[in-house]
């Protein structure tokens, strides 16, 4: 067998792990082979490859990125590039495509399957937000590097009595903000799922002032929005994924906060260092189970499925199940914040 292999979206720490996970599985339990498309959906597009087997894959596992590129495609591009990809996959005889992706490249996973292509997905994000599996293999690396920073601006805050908001990426699911949150003691964390209202986070912030508490942490997830009416921030349109461009509301937030409690704010926009260098432990090993199990099930025949995190087991799930909705933070998960917020 020979398995076709692509890293799509945005990079994450762990992608390396799986590539070399598929490798290793595939030569070692069945002797197949495997070959990378480079940059995503683009590489198969545009038949870029690269060759991969195991002398190739070595030191791949503590390596952050992907040695494959990756990059966004847009849909359209890859509703007309179908015969295309078809050839391409026919030409290097690649008999079932293992995309590793996030909400994109896993509806795009979906649609290819649905057209008939073999297809095992492998969910991959910082942002958490994917259906069907308890965890995403970045995420955990993402919420410790923010969790580091976190705790280091806790004793800057506290020297100068100031309150300092940390920025925190997850698109529109809050988990990175929630996790970082919890884990650093963030007086208040701001998800996208609850619109938060800037009077009462005055309030908070004054209140921790008024029992003589030298400083506040508030964890602001970039997908955090006002409460409408409560206060306006800059509306940054879509891209041409159609994804909403983000404005840097903690900042927006800051000002406001200032003006409003008369005390001096700063703020931390983390961006791209939460998605840069080694995997942790933990997603070493969710990415090097998720490309075993991948590589299996491609064997296997288990076409327009999914490798999932459940429990602690690796299972399979539809594609079509896990690309139906965004899995984001529930009012239960929000509701075990009440006792450290304040
Ligand atoms: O989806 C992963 C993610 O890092 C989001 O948390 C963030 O909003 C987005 O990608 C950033 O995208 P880009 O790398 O294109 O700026």
């Amino acid at each position: 067998m020979r398995i076709g292999v692509l890293t799509g979206g945005g990079d994450c720490p762990g992608l390396n792990a799986v590539i070399r996970s598929v490798v290793r599985t595939a030569d070692h339990r069945y002797g197949s082979e495997v070959i990378g498309f480079r940059d995503g959906w683009r590489g198969l597009l545009e038949d870029r490859t690269m060759p991969l087997d195991v002398g190739r894959v070595d030191g791949l596992l503590t390596r952050g990125g992907t040695v494959l590129g990756s990059a966004r495609v847009a849909p359209e591009l890859l509703r007309d590039g179908l015969e295309r990809m078809r050839a391409v996959l026919a030409a290097h005889e690649v008999d079932v495509l293992v995309p590793i992706g996030g909400e994109g490249t896993l509806t795009a996973a979906h649609v290819l399957s649905e057209a008939g292509v073999p297809v095992v997905g492998v969910p991959k994000t910082i942002d958490n937000d994917i259906d069907c599996t308890d965890l995403t293999f970045g995420f955990d690396t993402a919420v410790s590097i923010a969790t580091e920073m976190i705790d280091r601006l806790h004793t800057t805050a506290e020297s100068h009595q100031r309150v300092l908001l940390v920025e925190v990426m997850g698109r529109h699911a809050g988990w990175i903000a929630l996790h970082a949150g919890l884990a650093a003691g963030a007086h208040v964390t701001l998800v996208p799922e609850q619109p938060f209202d800037v009077d009462e986070v005055c309030r908070l912030v004054s209140a921790r002032f008024a029992r003589g508490a030298s400083h506040v942490i508030g964890v602001v997830a970039e997908g955090a929005t006002p409460r409408p009416g409560t206060m306006s921030i800059r509306d940054g349109g879509v891209d041409e994924f159609g994804h909403r461009r983000f404005t840097g509301v903690a900042q927006q937030l800051g000002e406001e906060l200032e003006k409003r409690t008369g005390k001096e704010v700063r703020t931390t926009v983390l961006g791209h260092v939460q998605r840069g260098g080694t995997p942790t432990s933990f997603d070493r090993v969710l990415a090097t189970r998720f490309g075993l199990h991948a590589a299996v099930a491609a064997h296997e025949g288990r076409f327009g499925e999914m490798v999932a995190l459940r429990g602690t087991d690796i299972e399979l799930v539809p594609l079509a199940t896990a690309v139906a909705r965004l899995k984001t933070v529930t009012a239960s998960r929000l509701a075990e914040t009440e006792s450290f917020t304040g």
